[in-house]
């Protein structure tokens, strides 16, 4: 099972202090998560493989490289739609399949409310946006019909994780890759990261009032 591959780098933890901030307001939310989205797809993305495409620069002519394989960009509604757009720049080729999962506020499990999958024809590779890798559950979720869909290769891209997460990923999906900017201390009572950033889709859609 490899390890999870955390991105140490003082961009991230500037960023990350915003995200963090209860005083960011949501636009300022949006684009930190889109800043550490740009980190995390540089980092996620580095063993892609590509193979040759045959272009002519304006002097002559030569061998490019392009992607070689299908790649499919899973954001968890709602918090991984924060993270769509910076990937989809990135990897303009790529498919977007939504994933709706909520957690249940008494059991702190999954709940699915929308999958969109098809039956055959799964992606090369999978990228499972979603900013927060709490109890693990959701992630557990997504992966597991990503695999029942017939990806081969799933990688899970969550800005800040718990401890208890990742051991979960880790132990009911050993061979998803996992990329966090940050592993924090722990959870609390109520499943929530800590020290955390609260709830990322409220604060990305600027729901944190109802
Ligand atoms: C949050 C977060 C993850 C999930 C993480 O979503 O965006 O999807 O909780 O928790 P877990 O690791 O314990 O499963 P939430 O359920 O708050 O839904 P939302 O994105 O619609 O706010």
């Amino acid at each position: 099972m490899p390890a999870p591959k955390l991105i140490e780098h003082p961009l991230v933890d500037c960023h990350l202090t915003v995200l963090r901030d209860k005083n960011t307001s949501s636009s300022e939310f949006r684009s930190a998560v889109n800043r550490l989205s740009t980190l995390l797809a540089y980092s996620a993305t580095h063993d892609l493989q590509t193979t040759e495409k045959p272009i002519e620069t304006p002097i002559q002519k030569m061998l490019g490289r392009q992607l070689l394989h299908r790649i499919g960009l899973v954001p968890i509604l709602r918090a991984g739609i924060g993270m769509v757009e910076v990937m989809l720049d990135m990897i303009p080729t790529s498919e977007v399949w939504h994933l709706g999962l909520y957690r249940d506020e008494q059991t702190a499990e999954p709940v699915r409310y929308y999958s969109k999958l098809p039956e055959k024809a799964p992606v090369d590779v999978a990228f499972v946006l979603d900013p927060m890798l709490a109890t693990g559950g959701s992630a557990v979720m997504a992966c597991n019909a990503l695999k029942k869909w017939g990806v081969p290769l799933i990688k899970m891209l969550s800005i800040i994780s718990a401890p208890e997460g990742i051991q979960r990923l880790q132990e009911e999906c050993p061979d998803v890759e996992i990329h966090t900017c940050q592993i924090d201390l722990m959870l609390n009572e109520d499943k929530f990261i800590v020290p955390g950033l609260g709830d990322a889709g409220d604060r990305i859609f600027n729901t944190t009032g109802q």
